[in-house]
């Protein structure tokens, strides 16, 4: 939510910065702008919209010369999305200038206390009164670093920022709290960045900062210091082993539908090194350290959230774990009660979501040992858990998670097998036949793959003019209708519910009409007897009705108006095959509709705010 990159080197930096922003574009914005000095002068450009706003309008001023800048897309939080609450914005006194992403929560008193002295401010953010902050605070004696440090000890709420000057043209500041920003480290050029595709194509070197933490990077050096006493912090790069090809479409038209098409990869992946030599066992070294938990508690967001609801009867059925699970906004706001001995676990693709960060630092307070499941290296989640297992699955861009799922599922089925080993609570035979099927996954949904994009092109073709859906099952599959109404709304706008099939006749049946379509979710798993008998009671009501389910059997058959076949797999794998099929179905009614799938409408990738 919200990208900064700031750049400083030999290059021209302002194409340097937008393609950057243009990297960071995944995390959701509305405007953009850019701020760089050349001819002693600061200048700030910005723009509404997306970038190419902002590309117009810099085509007609000349940039070359400036060899530091810094550059931000900005996800509106105060104030509407405008060129005038656009960032950099620039100190009503001096020639400093700042970016920000995060929330300025006790702005208000500030800009009183600024306007008191005199200060005009020229839009509605907080951003700005925290540039004017660190003008304030650069009193004659004080130095660029104390002042930026004297103001941000007085910010409550969480952020990072860069900042240039004009008197310093060279030399950019940046600091995190609560929101994620690294610094990149090239030869004789330098970055910060909210994330590291921003300066992938120039370098691999990158120093994670923590929050508290201040830079001060040169084209030819980067110091840390503490932001409480300006201590200096000493810490060295780390090389990843991304590649700019794995963060590139790769030939699809949108990330969405490449990161689809990567889950096969992705499992394999992902089940790399964690199982014995023979197969017939899982290994997680990570955990070996931890006790089984007595109890679980599940906390997440969004997709990751469903990741959570998903496992949870195989942590129960195999591993005898119980398990709950949690949204993190709501976790965080009450006074949760831990037994003695519970686990926390925390899901996150990104490992920078505000509400799951705090729910886990809440967590800890309390004194349960935090697991973290993440796929990014590095970031906030998976620095502050106390055993973090990655999920592996490359980098995720489009804003709609989609392998990033696959590959949690995944890694939560290992776990509860993982567990269940420790427990010996596991039937017999049935990890070294769960690892077998794991085995044939990645080939089997290579190959199925192609064909539910064909399947699901026509289906959404149909009933992309609907304006409510419904997404219904009942066990695993009950999170997978939630995640299929989750992708449908994001990325199409059209209103759809994911329910629990068995509820419909406590109130959401009355919904059903002609024109209201329902996706119904029965694969040949122990409740498809049970979903039959919701699927008619649904089809009664004369409601259109898609039903994906596996190719009929003798005692597997339901009379179903529209049938989707989906390829069967053993026991909870055919979660891995349903899962697809509803991506590619919100995928392709989206592209229908002529949205912008990988960066719909108000969403960011990673949530940074609360
Ligand atoms: O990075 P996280 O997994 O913590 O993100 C949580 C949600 O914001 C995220 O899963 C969101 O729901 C998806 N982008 C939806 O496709």
């Amino acid at each position: 939510m919200c990208g900064i990159i700031g750049y400083t080197g030999h290059r021209p930096a302002v194409p340097v910065v937008i393609e950057g922003l243009r990297r960071l574009e995944y995390r959701g914005y509305d405007s953009a702008g850019v701020g760089f000095v050349q001819g002693r002068e600061l200048h700030i450009l910005r723009a509404a919209g997306k970038l190419r706003q902002l590309e117009n309008k810099l085509a007609s001023c000349g940039t070359f010369l400036a060899t530091s800048a810094i550059g931000h897309t900005r996800w509106a939080t105060h104030g509407a999305p405008t060129e005038a609450n656009a960032h950099p914005h620039k100190a009503f006194r001096g020639g400093v200038c700042l970016v920000h992403n995060g929330i300025f929560e006790n702005y208000a008193e500030h800009k009183q206390i600024l306007q008191g002295k005199g200060c005009v401010f020229s839009s509605e953010t907080d951003t700005e009164v925290l540039v004017n902050l660190v003008a304030d605070e650069r009193v004659p004696g004080v130095s660029l670093l104390e002042a930026f440090a004297l103001a941000l000890r007085k910010a409550q709420g969480a952020y990072a920022v860069a900042l240039m000057d004009q008197d310093e043209p060279d030399v950019l500041y940046a600091a995190r709290h609560s929101a994620p920003l690294l610094l990149g480290i090239g030869r004789g050029e330098n970055y910060v960045a909210s994330d590291i595709p921003a300066f992938l194509p120039y370098t691999r070197d990158v120093v994670f900062l923590e929050d508290g933490e201040i830079v001060r990077i040169t084209p030819a050096s980067w110091q840390i210091f503490s932001l409480a006493d300006l201590m200096p912090v000493s810490k060295s790069a780390q090389r990843i082993d991304w590649d700019m090809q794995s963060a590139q479409k790769d030939g699809f038209r949108h990330f969405m539908l490449k990161e689809i098409f990567e889950q096969p990869r992705a499992i394999a992946e992902c089940m790399a090194g964690r199982t014995d030599a023979s197969r017939t066992a899982v290994r997680i070294p990570e955990m070996d350290a931890l006790p089984v938990p007595s109890r679980l508690r599940i906390i997440a967001c969004g997709t990751s959230f469903h990741a959570g609801l998903w496992i949870l009867p195989l942590l129960e059925e195999w591993a005898g774990i119980p398990t709950n699970v949690e949204i993190a906004s709501e976790f965080r706001y009450r006074k949760p009660l831990l037994a003695p001995g519970e686990t926390t676990l925390v899901i996150s693709q990104s490992g920078e979501t505000a509400d799951t960060l705090a729910a886990l630092r809440i967590a800890r307070e309390r004194h349960s040992p935090v697991i973290g499941l993440c796929n990014v290296v590095g970031s906030s989640i998976a620095r502050e858990t106390d055993a973090v297992i990655f999920t592996q699955a490359g980098p995720e861009i489009s804003v709609a998670s989609t392998k990033a799922l696959c590959s949690q599922m995944l890694v939560l089925l290992l776990m509860a097998l993982y567990w269940g080993q420790r427990q010996n609570s596991l039937p017999k035979g049935l990890a070294p036949e769960a690892l077998r099927a794991l085995d044939g996954l990645p080939a089997q949904l290579e190959t199925a793959l192609p064909v539910l994009r064909t399947e699901a092109r026509a289906l959404a073709w149909q009933h992309a003019s609907a304006r409510s859906m419904f997404f219904l099952g009942r066990g695993q599959s009950y999170p997978l209708a939630l995640e299929g109404a989750l992708k449908v709304k994001e990325l199409s706008y059209i209103h759809a519910e994911g329910y629990a099939a068995g509820e419909m006749k406590h109130g959401p049946i009355a919904l059903i009409e002609p024109d209201f379509p329902s996706f119904f979710l029965a694969p040949h798993d122990a409740l498809f007897a049970k979903s039959r008998s919701n699927l008619e009671e649904v089809q009664a009501r004369r409601g259109p009705v898609v039903v994906l389910t596996n190719s009929p059997k003798p005692g597997l058959h339901l009379d179903a108006r529209q049938a989707w076949i989906i390829p069967d797999a053993w026991g909870p794998l055919k979660g891995f095959f349903f899962l697809p099929a509803l991506q590619l179905f919100s995928y392709e009614a989206a592209t229908y509709l002529g949205k912008d799938v990988d960066q719909p409408r108000n969403l960011a990738k990673s949530v940074t705010v609360e």
